[in-house]
């Protein structure tokens, strides 16, 4: 690459205050971009074919300026695009624990126990509780686990830094029976077709159009670095792409409102539900609400 004169012209076009211009490091894919501009902030309708290129003194050191264009402080104004264009940016904290999305099962007790300890106790799924939810519908959960790649270590194991924990239910909120269990799970199947007289029955229902996420956390040390925003949109992009229900509901306190509403939830207002005390919004995003991709 040539180099934009500063001081002389031989095409007749006055130069610029060629004591102030700068070196400005410009990637060889935008240097014809620039050049283009030049013409254009000249006005001058004049290429910059070689031809046309008046000789400077600092050209004779081409090699060693390779990649490098000067710009006038006066045209300054005309590389806004490049003086904004986003920085390289290091790997985040998020890639630095090389995460991956997986579904969970009942093998990963011992892991969501210990994601649990995200909630307050009074908040907190109990190991019944969870062993239950994967046992009936592992398929609802979802996972991310971190693989960091340690050079020189034995191989590593995966470790779970967040999930979903989920159930169905025919109710269009997430409610006090919905979060509950029934006390012979482990001898009785899933109830399953409700007719509307019938009060909700606890816990799982095979056919119900709601998913209900009882469990959404991520490990504490991991809290903040874009992991709860990545599963929840990986989760709600698998339940639609799989259009296997109406829609998804949950259950937030006030200060997560609008992380979830940015997700696409619509608060719904106070709910009933007394889970962990009570004070919880009822939070729903309906699949008919959300444009296709
Ligand atoms: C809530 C939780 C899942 C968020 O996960 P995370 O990985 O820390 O969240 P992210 O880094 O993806 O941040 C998502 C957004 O939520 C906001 N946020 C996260 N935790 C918040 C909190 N406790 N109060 C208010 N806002 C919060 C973040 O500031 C961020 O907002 P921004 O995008 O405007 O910056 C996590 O903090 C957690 O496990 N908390 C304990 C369990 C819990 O409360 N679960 C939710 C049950 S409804």
């Amino acid at each position: 690459m040539r180099h934009q004169p500063a001081d002389t012209a031989s095409n007749g076009i006055p130069p610029s205050a060629s004591e102030s211009t700068e070196l400005v490091s410009i990637p060889p894919s935008q240097q014809s971009r620039i050049s283009e501009r030049i013409v254009i902030a000249r006005g001058d309708g004049v290429g910059m074919g070689s031809e046309l290129r008046p000789q400077h003194a600092h050209e004779t050191n081409e090699d060693e300026e390779d990649g490098f264009v000067a710009v006038d402080h006066e045209d300054a104004a005309d590389y806004g695009w490049y003086f904004r264009r986003p920085q390289p940016t290091k790997p985040s904290a998020l890639d630095a624990l090389h995460p991956f999305v997986q579904l969970l099962s009942l093998s990963n007790i011992e892991d969501c126990v210990g994601v649990e300890a995200a909630f307050p106790e009074q908040e907190r799924c109990s190991r019944e509780k969870l062993m239950y939810r994967l046992t009936k519908c592992p398929e609802l959960s979802l996972g991310i686990f971190s693989l960091p790649v340690a050079p020189n270590q034995p191989k590593p194991q995966p470790t779970l830094v967040a999930h979903i924990i989920a159930t169905r239910t025919s109710s269009p909120q997430v409610t006090d029976a919905t979060m509950a269990m029934p006390e012979d799970w482990q001898s009785k199947s899933s109830s399953t077709v409700q007719t509307p007289t019938d009060t909700e029955p606890l816990g799982h229902q095979d056919q119900g159009a709601t998913i209900a996420i009882h469990s959404l956390a991520v490990r504490p040390e991991h809290q903040g670095k874009g992991l709860g925003t990545t599963v929840m949109k990986a989760y709600i992009q698998r339940i639609k792409d799989a259009a296997i229900a109406d829609r998804i509901a949950l259950l937030a306190h006030d200060p997560l409102i609008p992380f979830y509403e940015s997700l696409g939830f619509e608060n719904m207002g106070p709910s009933n539900c007394q889970f962990g005390g009570g004070g919880w919004n009822s939070m729903v995003l309906e699949f008919s609400n959300v444009a296709d991709d």
